[in-house]
């Protein structure tokens, strides 16, 4: 049984590890090893470009290494019929809760007031509301977004989520299509968008969603850099519609030293780094489906390729 690798960060050495300690009899194979393609039985993959797939003619499922599989989903020489299944693992969620909270905490506290506010020596008394007087809303509201918000009710905010489909989750109002969202947007101060990337959501933070948040709404994107129009959000931020952004994805990334985001003193950049993928509990989790695929079972977190997540 073999599984062939194509991670991110030049990490090979860890994911065999990491694969390795949860089922030795898993043979992980690096992506560029002298190796006959159709005997490869797994692919775990990130960014390995289009058609990259095609020589593997025994695949028995396509594991990404991210939550996110566009990568996968826009190769248009992708092999038909395999299952795709997107990384759900605890420490990526766990990772997400906690970009999330430190950057709805901040913008929720004024916190880029009042690095402004001291780089000026100012002292001005600024009063915030405490949670509950604070709207948090959520674009896209799948594992991730359900375990930031979890970790926010903590706090009590005032929380709200917006998907495709209607969601019903206890202590948070939420709104579904089209119709939805402009209801959703009128109530949220702080927005979180976790969607993933597909035709319908391309390009959706732009002037016209903006436009329709309360002036002077924050925005943080974990999303995919092909959510944001750029030059929208830097209008927005220049008109005061938008206070503030954490932003940890980029049309183009690695973001261009000359992109007007990096000096801009309203945003907040990450490298996409948001949330990272961990080996050995993510390893844990691809063994568990490997098994279930080998019991003849549906392996968890499948991709629906039609809907695109
Ligand atoms: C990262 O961007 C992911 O999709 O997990």
């Amino acid at each position: 049984m073999k599984i062939i690798i194509k991670p991110d960060l030049d990490r090979e050495d860890v994911w065999i590890e990491a694969f390795g300690a949860a089922a030795p009899e898993l043979e992980c194979v690096v992506w560029d090893a002298a190796v006959d393609p159709a005997s490869i039985d797994y692919a775990f993959v990130w960014n390995q470009g289009d058609g990259a797939l095609r020589r593997f003619t025994n695949l028995k499922c396509i594991f990404s290494l991210g939550a996110g599989v566009d990568h996968l989903l826009r190769d248009p020489e992708l092999p038909a019929g395999v299952p795709i299944v997107r990384m759900v693992e605890p420490e990526l969620t766990r990772g997400m809760s906690e970009y999330v909270a430190l950057h709805v905490l901040r913008f929720h506290r004024e916190g880029p007031v009042l690095d402004e506010q001291q780089r000026a020596r100012i002292w001005n008394e600024l009063l915030t509301p405490t949670a509950p007087g604070r709207r948090v809303g959520f674009l896209g509201f799948g594992v991730l977004a359900k375990a930031c918000a979890r970790v926010l009710s903590g706090f009590d905010f005032d929380l709200a989520c917006w998907s495709r489909n209607p969601k019903a989750v206890a202590g948070i109002e939420s709104f579904h299509g089209p119709e939805g969202l402009v209801a959703f947007l009128a109530r949220t101060e702080i927005l979180v968008c976790l969607l993933p990337l597909t035709p319908q959501t391309t390009g959706i933070l732009d002037q016209a969603l903006f436009a329709g948040l309360p002036r002077g709404a924050w925005l943080i994107n974990a999303g995919r850099g092909g959510h944001q129009v750029e030059a929208d959000i830097l209008a927005a931020l220049e008109s005061g519609q938008l206070a503030g952004a954490a932003l940890d994805v980029f049309q183009s990334e690695p973001l261009p030293a000359d992109h007007p985001f990096w000096p801009h003193p309203k945003i907040t950049i990450s490298p996409h780094i948001a949330s990272v993928t961990q080996p050995r509990s993510a390893a844990r989790e691809i063994v568990a489906n490997i098994r279930r695929l080998q019991a003849g079972e549906a392996p968890h977190n499948i991709v629906d390729t039609a809907a695109g997540y």
